[in-house]
């Protein structure tokens, strides 16, 4: 009896603290008077063949209908819309367009495609949109708030909706409940809870009731996302600066989302057929006798193979695309040993060049002849430290920059390198407070469909690894147009899948991470990474055997199965 009355007690109490908080949410909900203004009042719509266009006060909203199942959505303060150009959404997609029906009336401007309704509200140009039955499919519960640059919009979040993507954020395969920063990091032994980690994918899928729909902010600068965290019933998004640029798309099956988010931004190469195959790697195979001896091992003991990594330390002084002849004396002959004996070798080609004038050192010579790095804002080359010592970095949004980077590969394709790793991209730096280069540094963009110009390093900072692996992949394609190209990369943005395959970064040897594994890949796979492993055993530390066994296991299933350790652990 007793029980029982504690039982009440406790429900009543339950229910008192959730009348709260709900009475809590529809107060933040309900847009203050500063928010609302100066919109609308006066709002005026123009119709367009594919959409609207929604001039209220100083802000200008544009929703078009790229397909029938596609929605592009744009707003900006002024009377212009931003550039219409995009590293990560291919020009046809973006050039795409359906007629609509335009459907206005009360409170609402809006339009129907033959797969979607859309309204948008003419006091707070709140969006809704809706399948044709009249789900809701997404829908603002706020105004979009600017402050300064940044700006952030408000979405409805059922209880029973779900939320996946973000590339590999850690955590739970379902993002609800949590919130997530994009700026690419290099964030050796991460755990659970760490974030932002190696990439930026600002994609995510909402699933609910049987009913999928793709969101893709197309935004470089560093974004976020929470899904409940901060607030129980809303879920948000926004950047700290830059074009208020995004797409929704409606499946309703989660496949068709995938599918859509790959017509937006682009699918993965055809893949040479032994990456499939087991790859051996650790930091590092220290000679060229080494390399040949774990090859030899894997052959004996009938361990099926077909890929060996060399890390770092093939390099002089880690100096990219140089070799330590001391330590590899014949880098030719035992890549040669290797492919008699059905291996192929993928080297490690990072892209801080050692700032080494008057050193004979081509990358470096090369590379300041052709104006290829970037600058601080005095217009000096900047330069930072990462293994070679003082580094420079190649300015992977010129073109130029990029064919230059793609030709540095000539001499290690020819001696029959099969596939490079692009590593610390995001970019890592050892000596900046920040770990990576400091946000005014000038990086140029010089690129078919942009307009010419400097951009901070504040806005090209999530995009450069995709970059770095986008020079790599089209500069092995110039070199050898008849092989397909094996680029491995730690740092991304979406859209990186075009250009290259990608592994989780620095995990670590534990039960744990052999779990998180899964759900990351799985969320990357959900994000058009097709192609993607963890490193099996985990990075840092020794795996016990048992550990180590499972983890082979486990990942014969997963797209890449490549074993890497750091330096200092077990082999
Ligand atoms: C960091 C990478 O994440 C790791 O895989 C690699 O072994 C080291 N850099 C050394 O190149």
């Amino acid at each position: 009896m007793r029980l029982h009355r504690s039982f009440y007690a406790t429900l009543f109490a339950l229910f008192l603290l959730l009348c709260q908080t709900s009475a809590m949410d529809s107060a933040q909900l309900t847009p203050s008077a500063a928010e609302l203004h100066p919109l609308v009042r006066r709002a005026t719509m123009s119709p367009l063949p594919n959409g609207i266009e929604v001039q209220a006060g100083d802000l200008l909203l544009k929703v078009a209908a790229l397909r029938e199942d596609v929605l592009r959505i744009t707003m900006a303060r002024g009377k212009s819309l931003p550039e219409d150009a995009s590293w990560a959404v291919l020009a046809d997609a973006r050039r795409s367009s359906v007629p609509v029906v335009i459907d206005t009336g009360g409170d609402q401007f809006g339009f129907r495609t033959h797969a979607l309704i859309v309204a948008v509200d003419k006091k707070t140009l709140e969006l809704t949109v809706r399948d044709l039955a009249g789900n809701v499919l997404e829908q603002d519960v706020r105004p979009v708030r600017f402050d300064s640059d940044a700006f952030r919009m408000y979405k409805s979040m059922p209880l029973d909706e779900h939320y996946f993507g973000l590339g590999d954020k850690t955590g739970p395969l379902d993002r609800r409940n949590e919130a997530f920063t994009l700026w690419n990091t290099d964030a050796y032994r991460f755990q659970e809870s760490t974030d932002p980690i190696y990439k930026s994918i600002p994609y995510f899928m909402t699933y609910r009731a049987g009913r999928a729909v793709g969101i893709l902010l197309d935004n470089t600068w560093r974004t976020s996302f929470d899904f409940g965290k901060e607030s129980a019933g809303i879920y948000s998004f926004g950047a700290a600066a830059g074009p208020l640029d995004y797409y929704l798309f409606y499946g309703p099956s989660p496949k068709q989302v995938v599918e859509t988010y790959a017509w937006l931004t682009g699918t993965p190469p055809l893949l040479p057929l032994w990456s499939l195959g087991f790859q051996q790697s650790r930091y590092s195979y220290m000679s060229q006798a080494r390399v040949l001896e774990v090859a030899g091992r894997l052959r004996a003991d009938s361990i099926p193979a077909d890929a060996i990594y060399l890390d770092i330390d093939y390099q002089d002084k880690n100096r990219p695309f140089t070799v330590d002849r001391a330590a590899f004396p014949d880098l030719p002959g035992m890549i040669a040993k290797l492919k008699a004996d059905n291996f192929h070798v993928v080297a490690i080609t990072d892209l801080h060049i050692a700032n080494l004038p008057g050193h004979d050192y081509f990358p470096y010579d090369s590379g300041v002849a052709g104006d290829q790095f970037v600058k601080n804002p005095d217009g000096t080359v900047y330069t930072g430290k990462v293994w070679p010592g003082p580094s420079v970095f190649p300015d992977f949004t010129r073109q130029q920059t990029r064919a230059w980077w793609g030709s540095l590969y000539r001499d290690l394709r020819h001696i029959g390198i099969d596939g490079f790793w692009n590593d610390m991209n995001e970019p890592s730096i050892f000596d900046s407070a920040t770990f990576t280069m400091p946000e005014n540094v000038v990086h140029r963009i010089d690129e078919p469909g942009f307009a010419t110009r400097t951009a901070t390093h504040a806005e090209i900072h999530d995009l450069y690894g995709m970059e770095n692996s986008r020079a790599t992949f089209e500069g092995l394609r110039t070199l050898d147009p008849e092989s397909r190209p094996f680029v491995l990369t730690r740092a991304t943005f979406a859209g990186g899948q075009r250009y290259a395959a990608t592994w989780t970064g620095d995990n670590s040897s534990s039960w744990n991470h052999l779990r998180l594994a899964t759900p990351m890949l799985e969320n990357l796979g959900l994000s058009g990474f097709a192609f993607v492993g963890a490193d099996v055993g985990g990075y840092a530390g020794t795996p016990t055997p048992e550990l180590l066994t499972k983890w082979l296991e486990v990942a014969a299933f997963q797209p890449i199965e490549r074993d890497h350790t750091e330096k200092g652990s077990g082999d």
